[in-house]
């Protein structure tokens, strides 16, 4: 029997470059955050210009523990054995040796504990990070369509009810984060140190400074008449455009880049998202992920689903929600507990290519 009442969860994610935990707990069908621990590895890879693998891996495991002790701490979990009643770990997608990392933590805790263990879909942790508040103000509702856009992903998922849930659209190459990292990286030849890894946040503060119209870049696939994405062709035609200008452009065209580049990634996202509003009849439309920190994407994606239709909800994590973090898996290991959907920790798999 599961217990409703003041559940408590320990999330451990570990699936890039973030080593993080967090305690939730679940009263009800009402969360509160007791602690969330998010320990970046961005210093570290931001000098190889993205994440190093082998490195990452290695750092989860020097802090793993450090981690899950201070999650504890904070919520005021003096006896896990007896305070903590399940742990969720991140098993897939991502990065093979850093997704160790953190399902061996969880195997060993549940071992020593005694507690029962869900194995998360990354790409599902980062869609219930919206849960959070939405749930319990009844915005939570199904049928429902979510855009995840990471450094990793950029999907389209329907979502029939709680539990349904399917890959509509996908990129077929860069995610959308990705692109944003890889702007970043061509435009450090011509505004050197001021952008940086990951490209995201230091794109969008210039872009707010720029013109988004100066330069026609491609929006790729926004006409293909299916649900997937591309951003590989986009980045390529800033690389050329910056290339065939090396010696001519200054700070103030870079910025213009950076916000005309932003808005085709904008264009295609929203685009793409209010076809596969259309095309299903959902009442909920959810953002997640890290580009979901994105301001221009949030606002922009706001306004054209209230053009489409007012009563459908738009809902979007809170900033501090959108990058990695362990809240997100324990909210995916809320659901699975309540189906039971629990995994002995002999059977936990690592899935780097886990599928929604
Ligand atoms: O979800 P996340 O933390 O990690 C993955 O699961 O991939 O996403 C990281 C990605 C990076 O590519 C980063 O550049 C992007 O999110 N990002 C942003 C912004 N903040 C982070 N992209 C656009 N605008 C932002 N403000
Ligand atoms: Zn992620």
């Amino acid at each position: 029997m599961i217990n409703l009442k003041h559940m408590k969860i320990l999330g451990i994610e570990t699936s890039c470059d973030e080593t993080a935990a967090a305690v939730l707990e679940a009263n009800k069908g009402k969360f509160k955050v007791l602690s969330s621990i998010v320990l970046s590895q961005i210093n570290i890879h931001k000098k190889y210009g993205g994440v190093v693998p082998e490195v990452a891996a290695r750092k989860h495991v020097e802090h793993i523990i450090a981690v899950v002790e201070q999650a504890l701490t904070e919520a005021k979990i003096n006896d896990p054995k007896k305070q903590i009643d399940y742990i969720a770990v991140t098993a897939g997608p991502g990065l093979i040796t850093s997704l160790f990392v953190g399902v061996e933590c969880a195997k060993s805790l549940s071992y020593c504990w005694e507690k029962p263990l869900v194995a998360i879909d990354h790409v599902k942790g980062h869609i219930y990070t919206n849960c959070l508040e939405h749930m319990a103000n009844g915005k939570w509702k199904f049928p429902a369509l979510a855009l995840v856009v990471s450094g990793g992903h950029t999907e389209l998922v329907l979502m029939k009810d709680e539990y349904n849930w399917k890959k509509i659209g996908e990129t077929l190459d860069d995610a959308a984060g990705e692109s944003f990292d890889k702007v970043a990286k061509i435009l450090d030849e011509i505004i050197p140190g001021e952008v940086g890894y990951p490209g995201g946040p230091f794109i969008s503060k210039l872009a707010k400074k720029g013109n988004a119209e100066r330069f026609d870049l491609p929006r790729p696939m926004i006409n293909s008449g299916d649900l997937n994405f591309s951003f590989s062709g986009l980045k390529t035609a800033v690389l050329y455009l910056v290339r065939d200008n090396k010696e001519v452009f200054k700070k103030g065209d870079a910025i213009d880049v950076c916000a005309s580049f932003q808005q085709a990634v904008i264009d295609v996202l929203v685009s793409k998202t209010i076809k596969a509003a259309e095309k299903f009849s959902i009442n909920t439309i959810m953002l997640a992920g890290g580009v979901a920190a994105n301001q221009e994407l949030r606002s922009q994606l706001e306004k054209a689903i209230k053009d489409l239709d007012p009563k459908i909800n738009f809902l979007m994590p809170e900033i501090s929600l959108c990058g990695d973090n362990a809240t997100a898996s324990a909210l995916a290991g809320y659901f699975k507990i309540l189906k039971s959907d629990f995994t002995p920790y002999q059977k936990v798999k690592v899935d780097p290519n886990m599928e929604i």
